[in-house]
């Protein structure tokens, strides 16, 4: 594996493989067994698998936060080479935002202005977007692999490459998961041991949604209050729970099809995300199904 650092090489490495499938898989590091998954998949599926390492400042709304990002490349970069990435892209900031850059890319309609958007502000997925779609020009993949774990922000992602015409097909890998439920993510080791003991009410909380869907209860209401109660019961402080289209994230007034459980949550100072399709039917539905709104090469 190569770690490189600038547009330049990038482009140079990148033309030295060229008409290969490329795959990319966007991160900020810290990486986990989530992360991983998505480097196997693009392994798998691609001859190229290109791995981008940049904590993305203008994505974050608290720079406290920005500041406690957890950050050791050397340790990413001996995973991803074990998990058999080609090169790992890790610029700097100055290298991605040069003096004078200007340009916001803003996926403008109710997408960015809902669940997440409420609490991080929606200039989260201006940020988000921005540095894609920047991550997309300056390594041109055919694929690129995101984890339904941030379900909001691969709808934000596929809807600018539908938008812009860019020519490469969004693929998203389901959540990976900690053995007790708890979806993995970066922020989890910031959880004292009670904390991180209370977080595993994000996904009981929302299995109990499922059974109680496939029990016949029906009315959204009626299944986020009891959720909500028990998120507070289990000591967190929840900031959204609620059931939603899996396609645009609006509320639904009844559950009937494929329906999302989506729940952000408090666990004393840190934020946890997580989400689970529930679904009237007895195989659970895909929360996202693939191929209808993918944006494919030459599009
Ligand atoms: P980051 O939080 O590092 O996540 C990188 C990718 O890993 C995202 O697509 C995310 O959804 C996925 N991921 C995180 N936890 C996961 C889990 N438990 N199971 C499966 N996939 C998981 O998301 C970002 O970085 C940034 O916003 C980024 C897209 C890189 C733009 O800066």
């Amino acid at each position: 594996m190569r770690t490189l650092r600038t547009v330049a090489e990038l482009r140079a490495e990148l033309a030295r493989h060229a008409p290969q499938r490329v795959g990319l898989v966007p991160t900020m590091g810290a990486f986990h067994e989530g992360h991983l998954s998505l480097m196997r998949r693009a392994r798998a599926e691609c001859d190229l698998v290109v791995v981008s390492l940049f904590v993305n400042p203008t994505q974050f709304n608290e720079s406290g936060d920005l500041d406690a990002y957890p950050r050791d490349e050397a340790l990413d970069a001996g995973l991803a080479d074990e998990t058999g990435v080609d090169i790992l892209f890790s610029p700097s900031v100055e290298e991605v935002y040069p003096a004078g850059f200007a340009t916001t890319v803003a996926v403008g309609d109710e997408l960015t202005e809902t669940l997440e958007a409420v609490g991080r502000g929606r200039r989260h997925f201006d940020g988000v977007a921005t540095v894609v779609t920047k991550l997309f020009g300056m390594v041109g993949p055919d694929v690129a692999y995101f984890g339904q774990k941030d379900v909001q922000q691969t709808l934000v992602i596929k809807r600018l490459a539908r938008d812009l015409n860019l020519p490469v097909r969004i693929e998203v890998c389901p959540i990976v998961r900690e053995p007790d439920g708890l979806a993995m993510s970066s922020r989890n080791g910031h959880l004292s041991s009670s904390e991180r003991q209370r977080a595993t009410a994000l996904h009981r909380v929302l299995l109990a949604t499922e059974s109680a869907v496939h029990d016949g209860e029906l009315d959204p209401d009626a299944l986020c209050a009891e959720a909500l109660t028990e998120l507070r019961r289990s000591g967190l402080e929840p900031e959204y729970y609620a059931l939603v289209n899996p396609r645009n994230l609006t509320r639904v007034e009844r559950i009937d099809g494929p329906v999302l459980a989506v729940v952000a949550a408090r666990v004393g100072t840190t934020r946890l995300i997580d989400n689970h399709p529930v679904s009237t039917v007895d195989s659970p539905a895909r929360p996202v199904a693939a191929g209808t709104e993918q944006t494919t090469k030459g599009s």
